[in-house]
């Protein structure tokens, strides 16, 4: 990826701030209305045309650029730069009439009819021509416009189109699995197909994983899972193929959907094919942890980035409308949110949407500008974000800080960690990794949320919980990194199966049994509700397992009850200096922050953060060649304290010099010079040892 930021007309306001905005749903008078406002909020950019396509092009024969030329033009005039939407996202009802072949397919046969949004297959070569015909109309026609920002490809590849099971994507998936095995002997065995008489005699016969009379063959389903989200980057790639050959200097973005349960695209991947990150992210609000998942999606964006600047292209001000309860914001939560992703490296705050809706399935999700005008806390709230982002100006371009601890996130693992019929259906990778991220974060050490495949190099702990698909290079790049003197923790159910899903023998966790110094036979997970108990504060829920260790293998937590009282609960084994440890339960926090603390404290991993303010406070490090920006932000609703800070801090405009108070939500930027051996700030392993 070339990290390109945004082709920006904002020297002296580079934080980008705004909205998708559909003007398209409002008239030229509104549209008036809507760019003094913007002015008024500081809003500097805006993603238009995002669902554009019935509009521009209302009937096969008829394009209609006229409202998109003015709007286009007096967003430029009023100062706002325009990130531009290919506009492929929704198909017009002249397409689906045209071309029902278009339409995806269900795992039991149905077909999704139009009238909603997405509804197309990421393989059917028709859509793809005449998306393609789209977004070379709409580069021809604004590819030098001087108020296009940046392209904006689709919207949210896969939001709801991810997995297609039609005949397109049964004739594309052959495609994807000849190139990848070459012949149906090595797809054979690869997908283990001498089980169940599911052996492959010719092509033809293979079909994507369909609702079937029993489990749908589970190789079969990890490759599916593969093929999904590599037909919709395909479709990324292709429409960023035509921005760029006709608009070679303007770069190329896609929405990712980095957050909550959203598994099917695997953004390690398709990283490579935009020219800046941007993610969207909402906030689940049912969990009583959702500022904390937020922080782990900014974290891993960040990762996805190489830490370079990022968009936040889309969050909301308030409420959404597709949960089942949609909560409002707190009073303090809009700006918290929004400075909670600039600590993770974005350099742009947007949101859906700039006008909220009177009309279409989205009319009660939240706006900049609301249903009750500008006579409200929310268009104050954010007309205040606005101007505090100006003040915030000085940190765009920065980079996020490295950590000393690395968490490791993998899709593959998450897709065939969570199949079918496996030991626990309960278990769920990316909560497991939150676990981890939150216990690390409550102790005040500061952790990077990486994709699997990043450089481990310079990580002193590498944190992979859940690690379930482990094939040999991998296993070779952590064994190495401890062999280096790193430290490296994992849990039960990782390792257990290689790229095929194919269960790694001789005991678990197949691919670290060496490595680890411990040795499984059997799981015994446990039923919904069922606590293990512990030799220490704090118990275990999910999972058990019989573990036997090596020699040398220091046991630091035992299970307390039941058939395994007594038998180890989570192992450290000391490698050189460092180690390899292990639990093969899930902890609750309160033991998980007991283990964190023991762990880090034996590897001298210090805080980075006030200990006795960290599990309140998230400090995130930004940083040039020569200044560095600490973030620090109050997650809670009460006042905060936080020691041993100091810098220049920007919004309060005035020097901290070893205390700082944080309000109720607030958040503090203190600027530091970087000192010149680049190191990352640690308060040493003395405070670390006080919490553990
Ligand atoms: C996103 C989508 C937006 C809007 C938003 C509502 O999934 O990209 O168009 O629908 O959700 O939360």
């Amino acid at each position: 990826m070339a990290h390109r930021w945004l082709r920006w007309p904002h020297p002296h306001n580079p934080i980008a701030y705004g909205a998708d905005y559909n003007p398209e749903q409002w008239s030229p008078r509104t549209w008036r209305e809507d760019v003094a406002l913007m002015r008024e909020a500081s809003v500097n950019i805006v993603n238009l045309g995002i669902f554009s396509w019935a509009e521009v092009r209302p009937a096969p024969d008829e394009w209609r650029w006229d409202w998109l030329d003015e709007i286009l033009d007096l967003l430029h005039d009023n100062g706002i730069a325009v990130d531009l939407g290919t506009g492929t996202a929704s198909p017009p009802p002249w397409l689906t009439t045209l071309h029902p072949e278009i339409l995806p397919v269900t795992a039991d046969g149905r077909t999704l009819g139009p009238g909603g949004r997405q509804h197309w297959r990421p393989t059917s070569p028709v859509f793809r021509r005449y998306a393609l015909e789209h977004v070379r109309a709409v580069a021809d026609r604004y590819g030098a416009h001087p108020g296009l920002a940046m392209w904006h490809v689709s919207n949210e590849l896969g939001c709801h189109n991810a997995l297609d099971y039609s005949d397109d994507a049964a004739a594309a998936f052959r495609t994807w699995l000849r190139a990848r095995y070459d012949t149906l002997d090595a797809l054979n065995t690869a997908w283990g197909t001498a089980f169940w008489s599911q052996r492959y005699s010719a092509w033809e016969q293979i079909l994507p994983p369909r609702l079937a009379a029993s489990y749908p063959n589970p190789a079969q389903q990890l490759d599916f899972h593969r093929f999904s989200s590599d037909a919709l980057r395909e479709h990324l790639r292709a429409e960023a193929a035509v921005l760029r050959e006709l608009t070679p200097d303007i770069p190329v973005t896609t929405n990712f959907m980095v957050m909550g349960d959203t598994r099917n695209m695997d953004y390690a991947g398709w990283r490579h094919d935009v020219d800046l990150v941007s993610n969207d992210h909402y906030l689940t609000g049912a969990r009583p942890d959702a500022f904390e998942e937020l922080c782990f999606s900014a974290n891993l964006v960040r990762g996805l980035a190489d830490s370079a600047p990022w968009f936040l292209m889309e969050q909301s001000t308030s409420a959404v409308n597709w949960q089942p309860v949609n909560h409002a914001k707190a009073p303090g939560q809009l700006a918290r949110d929004s400075l909670a992703h600039l600590a993770h490296g974005a350099d742009a705050i947007s949101f859906f949407q700039w006008r909220q809706s009177t009309a279409g399935a989205e009319k009660y999700h939240s706006a900049m500008l609301p249903h009750a005008g500008t006579r409200s806390r929310l268009w104050r709230d954010v007309r205040d974000l606005g101007a505090t982002l100006r003040e915030l100006g000085e940190v765009a371009g920065s980079r996020a800080a490295p950590s000393s601890v690395a968490v490791l996130f993998d899709w593959e693992s998450w897709w065939s960690s969570e199949l079918d019929s496996h030991p626990s259906e309960l278990f769920r990778y990316r909560e497991l990794a939150l676990d981890w991220y939150k216990a690390f974060e409550a102790l005040g050490i500061a952790t990077d949320v990486q994709p699997v495949d990043a450089d481990l190099t310079g990580y002193r702990m590498v944190v992979a919980p859940g690690l379930h698909l482990v094939p040999a290079d991998l296993a070779a790049r952590i064994t190495a990194h401890v062999d280096g003197g790193g430290h490296f923790v994992t849990t039960f159910f990782s390792g257990i199966v290689d790229e095929n899903d194919r269960v790694l023998t001789g005991g678990y966790p197949g691919a670290f049994r060496d490595l680890l110094g411990v040795r499984v036979e059997e799981f015994a997970p446990l039923a919904p509700g069922a606590v293990a108990a512990l030799d220490r504060a704090g118990h275990g829920t999910l999972w058990t397992e019989h573990i036997a260790v090596d020699p040398g293998v220091d046991v630091l937590v035992r299970f307390a009850d039941g058939d395994l009282a007594g038998l180890p609960a989570a192992t450290r084994r000391p490698v050189g200096t460092g180690s390899a440890a292990y639990a093969g339960t899930r902890l609750d926090p309160v033991a998980l922050r007991a283990l964190v603390g023991d762990l880090s404290g034996r590897a001298g991993l210090g805080p980075d953060l006030d200990p006795a303010a960290a599990p309140a406070v998230v400090r995130r490090v930004r940083q040039t060649d020569t200044t560095r920006y600490v973030f620090l932000v109050n997650r809670t609703r009460e006042a905060r304290t936080v020691t041993a800070e100091h810098g220049y801090d920007l919004l309060g405009r005035r020097e901290v010099t070893g205390s700082l108070d944080l309000a109720p939500l607030g958040v503090a930027v203190l600027r530091q010079p970087r000192p010149i051996d680049h190191d990352e700030c640690s308060l040493g392993t003395e405070l670390i040892q006080k919490t553990s």
